[in-house]
Parts: structure tokens; C-alpha cells; sequence
């Protein structure tokens, strides 16, 4: 199956009371564990890829290692749907390269501007986009936490204003919205008791029916992965993520793709730590990246579960 848009798989998650788990991706180890996972959980697959990681890996790399991983499943009798989507694009011009690059799907981020200045430049991509067949994601609200060359402090995240969400969605005709209700990104998300507004969520949802709501910053920072990076030199503070009964529920409730970076990170570089611990004299790439691949594999797949998309490819 070649890439497809986000359209027709939100609109069977929406319906079904699921959400895509959307993967960041920086290079063929993470692409591949991604994969592994999607395919013996037959689950469809969103993979993105930030401003940073374009610069880091160049996205023709990423594009290509995606594109013999999707012929990989098929030649192993696995056809699997998936999105390949820009994060947190800054500006048109990122959006414009990445749909031109053979982007399905884009995120334009003008979330950080004014609501009319958001709706002029979201548009503006929504407008580019939809001629040339790709979906858009745009963001209303703040997410506290630190974002890809954008950093929000905490005190000014605000959550998203479901009346402008209505008409923040209205007037630039994009295709999913993400929203702020409590998630940040990065691994310390709460300082206190993990929680989400879900009668935030729940009047968006009164005013957008049947309109997929994205979440960012949804990392759990499960305790296991902090716990194994520091026994092996890690410094990770105790976990402040968001609790995967939460994520659960907000697949259940509209919420139609949900992303999920920081863990990942997590896997991959615990196992990296536990190799130079026990073998510091390793300095074969293959021998602590493939654990890695592995963690994040077995990651994956537990992800796909929690959010309900295991057979649903
Ligand atoms: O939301 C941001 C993602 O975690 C991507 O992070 O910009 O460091 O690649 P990055
Ligand atoms: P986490 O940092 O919680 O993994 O969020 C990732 C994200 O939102 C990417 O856009
Ligand atoms: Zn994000």
C-alpha cells in the first residue's frame, strides 16, 4: 500500500473509538522498531518527522528509509496504512517543501501567534495542501514544555477555547485539530497529580462532532524506562507523564491521533546506557543500537494496544 492521507484512517478511528499513535522518527533504527511493531500488531501507522529531525537525518533519507520499510511489510504479506506528516511545521515554506517532498500530511504550527494570524497562515497551507491531495493538522491553544525551537513556560500555557476551536476549524478548512488540555511535551509534564481537562475536551468535542482532535506532549514516561535509564547513569527525575488509563480514554473520546516522542527516546537510550554500562569497551554501533530497535519495537507495540489500532490495518 503506498503512503495515504490521515483522512480515511480518522474518519475509522473517529468511528471506532480509537487513535493512531503518531511515532517520531530520527533515523533507521527508530523507523525500523516502528515498523516491526506495526506489523505484527497489523495496526496502522502514523510516522512523523519534526524540523529537527529534517535537519538532523535530511528528510529524502527518512522518505526513502519509510518507503523500503512499507515494501518490507508488504513483502511479508503485511499491508499496512500509513501517514508520513510533517510536526510542528513553523511556516509555509516547511509546509510547502514537505508536501512537494511527498509529505501526505502536515502540521502547521502557528499556535504561538494571534487567533487571526494563526487562521491567516494556517489557511494559507490548508489552501496549498488540499490542491495537491495532502491533509492538514494545525494547533489551537499552549502547550506548556519546550518544543522543537520553541519554548512555552508553563504559566502561559493556556488550554484551547472550544468557541474558537469551532471557529478556528470553519474558517481555514483544516482537517484535524491539535488541542491543549493539559499535555506538554518532553518528560516532566506535571508537577503534581497527572490530569487532563476532559470537560475541556468533551465541549470541543460538542462543538466539532465528528471532527479528529490530535493530542501532543502524550508521552507516560513510564516509570520502568526512567527507572532502567538511571540504574545504568541516568539522571531522569521520577514520572510526570500522562497515565495511559488517560490515553485511553481521550482515544475513546474523538481524539484521533495522539503523539508520542519522549518515550521512544527513552527506550532507545536506555538500552544504549545499559550496553556502555555493562560492556564499556563497545564500540560497535550494532551491538548497542540493536536493543535499542528492540525497545522501541516492544514500545510500540504496547503503545498500539493502549490506543486501540492492534488489528485494525
Ligand atoms: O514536539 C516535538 C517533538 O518531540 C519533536 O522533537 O523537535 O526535538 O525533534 P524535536
Ligand atoms: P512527547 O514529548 O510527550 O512524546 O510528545 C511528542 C509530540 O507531541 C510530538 O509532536
Ligand atoms: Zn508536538
Amino acid at each position: 500500500m503506498p503512503l495515504v492521507t490521515s483522512k480515511e484512517l480518522f474518519k475509522k478511528a473517529y468511528n471506532g473509538g480509537y487513535a493512531i499513535g503518531a511515532f517520531n522518527v530520527n533515523n533507521m533504527e527508530i523507523i525500523q522498531g516502528i515498523f516491526e511493531a506495526a506489523i505484527e500488531e497489523k495496526s496502522p501507522l502514523i510516522i512523523q518527522v519534526s524540523s529537527g529531525a529534517r535537519k538532523y537525518a535530511r528528510h529524502e533519507y527518512l522518505i526513502h528509509l519509510i518507503q523500503a520499510s512499507i515494501e518490507m511489510a508488504e513483502a511479508s504479506g503485511v499491508s499496512i496504512p500509513v501517514v508520513l506528516h510533517l510536526d510542528h511545521g513553523d511556516d509555509f515554506e516547511i509546509c510547502k517543501k514537505c508536501i512537494d517532498g511527498g509529505f501526505t500530511s502536515v502540521m502547521i504550527d502557528a499556535s504561538k501567534y494571534p487567533l487571526a494570524e494563526n487562521i491567516r497562515i494556517t489557511k494559507e497551507v490548508v489552501d496549498y495542501a488540499h490542491a495537491h491531495g495532502v491533509t492538514v493538522e494545525a494547533e489551537l491553544g499552549k502547550l506548556a514544555g519546550v518544543e522543537d525551537d520553541v519554548k512555552v513556560d508553563t504559566k502561559d500555557a493556556t488550554y484551547t477555547d472550544p468557541k474558537e476551536a469551532k471557529e478556528f476549524v470553519d474558517k481555514t478548512g483544516c482537517d484535524s485539530l491539535a488541542i491543549a488540555i493539559g499535555t506538554s511535551h518532553g518528560a516532566y509534564k506535571f508537577k503534581g497529580e497527572p490530569k487532563l481537562a476532559f470537560d475541556r475536551l468533551k465541549q470541543i468535542q460538542d462543538l466539532l462532532p465528528n471532527f479528529p482532535l490530535v493530542l501532543h506532549g502524550a508521552s507516560s514516561v513510564p516509570q520502568n524506562l526512567t527507572d532502567l535509564c538511571n540504574k545504568y547513569g541516568g539522571q531522569i527525575p521520577g514520572s510526570r507523564g500522562v497515565p495511559e488509563e488517560m490515553i485511553a480514554q481521550a482515544a475513546k473520546t474523538g481524539v484521533c491521533k495522539i503523539n508520542i516522542d519522549t518515550d521512544l527516546r527513552l527506550a532507545l537510550t536506555a538500552q544504549i546506557r545499559k550496553v556502555f554500562f555493562e560492556s564499556p569497551a563497545e564500540f560497535d554501533p550494532r551491538k548497542y543500537l540493536a536493543p535499542g530497535r528492540d525497545a522501541i519495537k516492544e514500545l510500540v507495540k504496547h503503545k498500539m494496544r493502549i490506543m486501540g489500532t492492534s488489528g485494525k490495518a
